[in-house]
């Protein structure tokens, strides 16, 4: 049975892009709906182009109210009969109830070597930190923020000079090969964290 992922973005999508193309093929899973809560998205289009159906889900219609913000998520993901949920570069932080209903079936990715830098400015974190070396997880989404069960890490080295630009740019390589492993490896039931080294 193939399983049904549908993939919610923020922005350019660019994870969302490589994600819908890696599940092609000898691949137990498709992608099925790709979700924005930023109508602006670039990555709405992006779907639209691949001949996904792609919907927006604007959070500012909803103000404080996280619950209904969810509930009309929800709405829009219901008809295209999911099964996993991907989260890549989705910026709102999701309430217990949301993350209940798909605990063990929604994924997400982060831009550092959690558990360290768990929020936004993961690369000026690193650099200012001092740190040799960066990344990126992909994991279980659960309750707490950028927390759950790690599925997979890749890593890259800071180099001397870097600005968090040029460190987000060399992390997004390796998101574009991690996320696509390990969703490969989750969607037939294998939970064994990926590794990618440094290339
Ligand atoms: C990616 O770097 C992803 O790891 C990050 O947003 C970017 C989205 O890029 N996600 C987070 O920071 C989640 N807290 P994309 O839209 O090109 O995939």
């Amino acid at each position: 049975m193939t399983v049904r992922v549908g993939i919610l973005i923020s922005g350019g999508g660019s994870n969302m892009v490589t994600l819908a193309r890696s599940m092609t093929g000898v691949h137990p899973a498709r992608p099925c709906v790709v979700v924005s809560n930023n109508p602006d998205a670039g990555g709405l289009d992006r779907a639209r182009n691949m001949g996904l159906p792609a919907v927006a889900v604007d959070h500012r219609s909803y103000g404080k109210d996280r619950a209904a913000f969810e509930a009309a998520l929800s709405e829009a993901i219901e008809p295209y009969g999911a099964d996993i949920l991907c989260l890549a570069g989705f910026m709102r932080v999701l309430t217990g109830d949301f993350v209940g209903k798909w605990q063990g079936r929604m994924l997400n990715i982060h831009p550092s070597l959690l558990p360290k830098y768990r929020g936004l400015d993961t690369h000026a974190r690193a650099i200012a930190a001092g740190d040799r070396e960066a990344g990126c997880t992909v994991h279980e989404v659960t309750p707490a923020l950028d927390d759950g069960p790690i599925l997979g890490q890749g890593r890259v080295p800071v180099l001397p000079g870097d600005t968090p630009d040029d460190l987000a740019a060399r992390v997004l390589k390796v998101e574009h090969r991690l996320y696509p492993a390990v969703l490969r490896r989750f969607a037939a039931g294998d939970r064994r964290p990926v590794i990618l080294r440094q290339t």
